[in-house]
């Protein structure tokens, strides 16, 4: 990054969105601020102000540059908070669950991964779509070669995009090509951790798969390399299928559930991202809420494997609430698109039987996100101080989409045509500390 004498200011002008609330606290209704002419100022990738264009253009600098968005929306970046990027290659593959999905095309796909050139080309590939898609920010499971987590890091360092990442820990229950050892994960993860975490916007999160491909002296190592850097991030997986809880009972028959697993080694707390927690129990929630420890919904990939319906109500207003953040999980997720991943967790919350109101799916896919990632005062909303990531939405994408909106009666609704009916083709432009990495057309 340049650093002049003089900051390095510019400005995006359209349709601004801010939260000012939670929708799942109060009246979903009251926490969007919005301004329909907005402006939002930024110094130096940061957002110096955000207000009405009329009142703020005068305070520009002469010869500002303003990027002219008018009649577009313009919101946070979406923080994608569990995303496998070597799983690109295998989004959409057929006909099975879980376990098998790993071994049959998740496993294959992640052992080629030891080649930084190959890396390299799939990283390029991750963040181009995540930009496409308006995500800004993402906790990225590479897999258990440094050459991934280096690739990865080093193509996000280029763009200055915040990333959490770690190298994915396994020492059984895992072909030959993807096995580590307790001892070669946690030295191979420490000198990642001192390489990357706080270079720049990177973050390092200690990534043990899950329970499963873990021996219990790995997920040992994971807690103490955790205790000796608490503020690195930990992402791991849990309760996502029936047959898998199954199995973490047999290997670990001493824990008294799945999240007491991850208990028992010191994995939960602030900073701790679990994976899907579909079928959680009371226990397992009141740890979670009292550890601080968050939870990734992921829609699409619990409908596309199969794997079962999350109570994100519950979430957010049951007797332990947590922490709840919307992911992709590409490649188990069958989408890169945010807006779509509303549209699942729409619907996932309507089998459920009760209806996802828009500020609480655009909530959870940009301030929820920032906070089981403990980055909300960084990402994840338009606030004077905040990094400056941001997405454009162009509301009338395509001919059914303009369509429909001809008859929307206010933002609410409009907000809620476009994540039911949009994808990347709604994504007009991604900004990332101000920058534009993604225009459309
Ligand atoms: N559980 C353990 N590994 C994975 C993975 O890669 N994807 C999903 N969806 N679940 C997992
Ligand atoms: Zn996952």
């Amino acid at each position: 990054m340049q650093h002049s004498a003089t900051p390095v200011v510019t400005a995006v002008r359209g349709h601004i969105l801010q939260f000012v609330g939670s929708p799942f606290c109060e009246d979903p209704m009251s926490v969007l601020r919005d301004y329909s002419d907005g402006l939002v100022v930024i110094r130096d990738g940061k957002i110096a102000e955000v207000g009405d264009y009329a009142s703020l253009r005068s305070e520009l600098p002469e010869g500002t540059q303003i990027d002219d968005h008018s009649g577009k929306f313009v919101m946070a970046g979406f923080v994608d908070c569990h995303v496998h990027f070597p799983q690109v290659e295998v989004i959409a593959s057929y006909g099975t669950q879980l376990i098998e999905w790993l071994n049959k095309y998740t496993f294959p796909a992640e052992s080629k991964f030891g080649d930084k050139e190959y890396a390299l080309k799939a990283a390029d590939v991750f963040l181009a779509e995540s930009f496409r898609n308006g995500i800004t920010s993402s906790s990225v499971y590479c897999t258990i070669h440094p050459e991934s987590v280096d690739a990865l890091f080093e193509r996000a360092e280029v763009v200055g995009a915040r990333m959490v990442a770690g190298k994915v820990m396994m020492d059984r229950n895992a072909p030959d090509t993807l096995r580590d050892t307790a001892q070669s994960s946690y030295d191979d993860s420490k000198a990642l951790l001192q390489k990357w975490h706080g270079r720049g916007r990177a973050i390092y999160a200690i990534t043990p798969r899950f329970a499963p491909t873990s021996t219990p002296e790995q997920l040992e190592a994971a807690g103490s390399l955790w205790r000796e850097f608490p503020e690195a991030r930990l992402q791991t997986h849990t309760s996502e299928n029936k047959k898998e809880i199954e199995w973490v009972r047999e290997l670990y028959p001493n824990s008294q559930d799945y999240v007491g697993v991850y208990e028992d080694f010191g994995l939960l707390g602030k900073g701790c991202v679990l994976g899907h927690g579909i079928y959680l129990s009371e226990r397992e929630k009141q740890v979670i809420s009292e550890s601080g420890t968050a939870v990734a919904h992921c829609p699409t990939s619990n409908t596309f494997i199969g794997s079962g319906l999350f109570d994100v109500d519950g979430s957010q207003r049951g007797a332990h609430p947590f922490r709840t953040g919307l992911a992709t999980d590409v490649g188990g997720g069958s989408s890169f698109s945010m807006l779509a991943t509303m549209r699942s967790a729409y619907e996932v919350a309507q089998l459920r039987g009760y209806s996802l109101h828009p500020a609480q799916a655009y909530y959870l896919a940009t301030v929820g996100s920032a906070q089981t990632l403990y980055l909300e005062d960084k990402i994840g909303n338009l606030q004077a101080g905040m990094e400056a990531d941001l997405v454009v939405i162009d509301p009338r994408s395509t001919p059914l989409i303009a369509h429909r909106m001809a008859y929307a009666n206010d933002l609410m609704e409009a907000l809620f045509i476009q994540m039911i009916l949009g994808d990347d083709r709604a994504i007009s432009a991604t900004y990332v500390a101000g920058n534009c990495v993604h225009q459309r057309g």
